[in-house]
């Protein structure tokens, strides 16, 4: 049995008791979509002419659609495009990014999630899903995990992007609880910083130099260990 360390008794600055709810952001937390995400969009910098690298797409986590294709244009130096022209491409690569994920299967369950998601609802803590993306019910679908969540909040229910805390408040009040009583999980910036101006703590899943502002910061959700006794 390995002994992983759990934060959630080591670091009682984030919980005391049980959180109400764990609220998880789905792309780099509980699914690798990011690899598909290049793709798509490496893809459309192919065919407008230019080079996308790996470096360039890490500025894409966590941000919403529109906003990396703006990310995009900006590394192709390609200016002065309509919003319709904006909104032709983005379609474009959204499609692709469609046709790939729609081939995903359950082993795409970044390691530990599936665990610790089992552990969540075990422990009777109620489970939101906080995700920017407007794919997220389908990546839901295809990777098995629909069934953990009380609440799905992505893309389609929101108007504003993290760092707007929209995406979590809205989360905290279809489960019926109080920020104060959510715990998030991200590994974007953004998303950090969306779940502190929610009021709520969060735990920051991969690099601490980039989310050095989450409440505790952990390489993956294998770390993770439900304390409910
Ligand atoms: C976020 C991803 O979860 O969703 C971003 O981290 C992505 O990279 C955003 O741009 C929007 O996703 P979608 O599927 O609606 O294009
Ligand atoms: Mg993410």
């Amino acid at each position: 049995m390995p002994t992983h360390p759990s934060p959630f008794t080591r670091h009682s600055s984030l919980v005391t008791r049980l959180p109400s709810a764990c609220i998880f952001d789905l792309d780099g937390v509980l699914v690798d979509t990011a690899k598909y995400h290049y793709l798509a969009w490496k893809r459309l910098a192919d065919e407008l002419g230019f080079y996308f690298s790996e470096a360039d797409n890490e500025r894409l986590k966590g941000v919403s659609r529109m906003a990396s294709l703006d990310i995009l244009l900006e590394v192709g130096g390609i200016t002065h495009l309509s919003a319709q022209e904006k909104l032709v491409l983005a379609d474009r690569k959204n499609n692709w990014y469609v046709e790939y994920i729609s081939k995903m299967t359950p082993d795409e369950v970044l390691p530990g999630a599936l665990e610790f998601l089992q552990q969540v609802k075990a422990a009777g803590v109620k489970i939101a899903l906080g995700s920017a993306s407007k794919n997220a019910g389908m990546i839901l679908q295809r990777t098995n995990i629909s069934a953990f969540f009380d609440a799905v909040i992505d893309g389609n229910k929101v108007s504003n992007a993290k760092p707007d805390p929209e995406v979590f408040l809205l989360g905290a009040q279809e489960l019926g609880v109080q920020p104060s009583e959510c715990i998030v999980f991200e590994d974007a910036a953004a998303g950090i910083e969306a779940a502190i101006r929610a009021g709520m703590k969060c735990v920051g899943v991969g690099n601490p130099d980039i989310l050095h502002r989450a409440t505790i910061v952990i390489p993956s959700l294998l770390e993770l260990r439900m304390n409910n006794e």
